[in-house]
């Protein structure tokens, strides 16, 4: 695998001191309606470059996204506060969120962390705008990259900066990923089973795609599930779906089978009317579910044969919860 300079070596090698560093982290967490952050692995899984970054002596700056909002369009709900509070608890330390950072700039010294605010309101971010890049640029002597879940995807924080800031390099996150990818992809230990899940077939298409030229068994889960359930003719009800994607789904199918892989359908399934902490959950099997059921998680049949699958891998690469499990009537599955 090709070396990728980490923020680490660059530790190692006493080059942060006194330095302005810019950490791309990805703390786009889950909130309610309130604002209120349900589910904060993000924010705790970035604290360590965080805390490395300072220990070594830099004036460190972290952005991330949340959600999708309309570049230039700044609305409260955008916000990261909810976020700079919650890093300023893990950090022990006081976590100043820097608002029109790219126009004014960012003052931090040595030994301080700011946070600014959402990167995505910023114009050019999601066209990796060369221009914003530049600017983001001149703001660090050290990029970082630590959004790995993010870094699919060729904004100016993700990749633009990467190609004008005097160093560039992954952060622990990322490095970590890259480095256990590298190694279960490049000579897994066999059967090597990818459960490949979450909500979004669209930006996890290519890598299905690589996946089903490598493993052995390609296991589905979440709205991706909904998606190859519909392609192999099974009814969904009014289940999150990509429906245009559903001849992509059949080409994936094809493609393990020729390889002599599977790519396994749920038998059954944990379904309810509506999308809410509190819906009453029903089991039934993929042929019952209703027009108007919303699937939300693998049923019990379907997680023991498939608990019984991934007993007898050899290595298991794992994406995304196969149910809504922030609610715990469909969490049962991704258990
Ligand atoms: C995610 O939650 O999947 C990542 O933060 C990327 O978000 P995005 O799909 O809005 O780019």
């Amino acid at each position: 695998m090709t070396q990728v300079l980490s923020l680490t070596n660059l530790i190692a090698q006493g080059k942060l001191s006194g330095k302005r560093v810019f950490i791309r982290a990805d703390l786009n967490v889950p909130q309610d309606d309130a604002g209120n952050i349900t589910e904060d692995t993000r924010i705790r899984a970035s604290v360590p470059a965080i805390k490395s970054a300072l220990d070594a002596g830099a004036a460190v700056m972290v952005t991330s996204h949340l959600g999708r909002p309309t570049e230039g369009d700044f609305k409260p709900e955008d916000s990261l506060a909810p976020v700079a509070k919650r890093l300023a608890e893990l950090l022990g330390r006081d976590v100043p969120l820097v608002q029109n950072w790219v126009e004014n700039g960012v003052n931090v010294a040595p030994g301080q962390v700011v946070l600014l605010e959402n990167c995505r309101v910023n114009k050019g971010e999601k066209k990796d705008s060369d221009e914003l890049a530049q600017k983001m640029a001149k703001l660090c002597d050290i990029y970082v990259n630590d959004a790995f879940g993010t870094s699919h995807r060729a904004e100016a924080t993700t990749h633009g900066i990467a190609k004008y800031a005097s160093v560039a390099c992954a952060g622990p996150l990322l490095a970590a990923e890259l480095e256990a990818l590298g190694k279960a992809l490049g000579a897994p230990k066999r059967p090597l089973v990818a459960i490949v899940a979450g909500s979004k077939v669209s930006t996890k298409l290519t890598i299905l795609k690589s996946l089903a030229d490598k493993v052995d068994q390609l296991i589905v889960g979440g709205g991706i599930a909904n998606t190859f359930m519909l392609a192999a003719g099974l009814k969904i009800g009014k289940s999150l779906v990509e429906a245009d994607l559903v001849e992509e789904a059949k080409v994936i199918i094809e493609a393990a089978k020729a390889r002599g892989a599977s790519v396994p359908i749920p038998s059954d399934v944990v379904t309810a009317k509506e999308f809410s902490p509190t819906t009453k959950a029903e089991i039934k099997q993929v042929a019952d579910v209703q027009d108007d059921d919303m699937i939300l998680d693998i049923g019990p049949e379907t997680a023991k044969e498939l608990a019984s699958q991934l007993g007898k891998a050899g290595t298991i690469v794992w994406n995304g919860p196969v149910g809504v499990f922030e609610f715990d009537q469909f969490g049962n599955g991704t258990k």
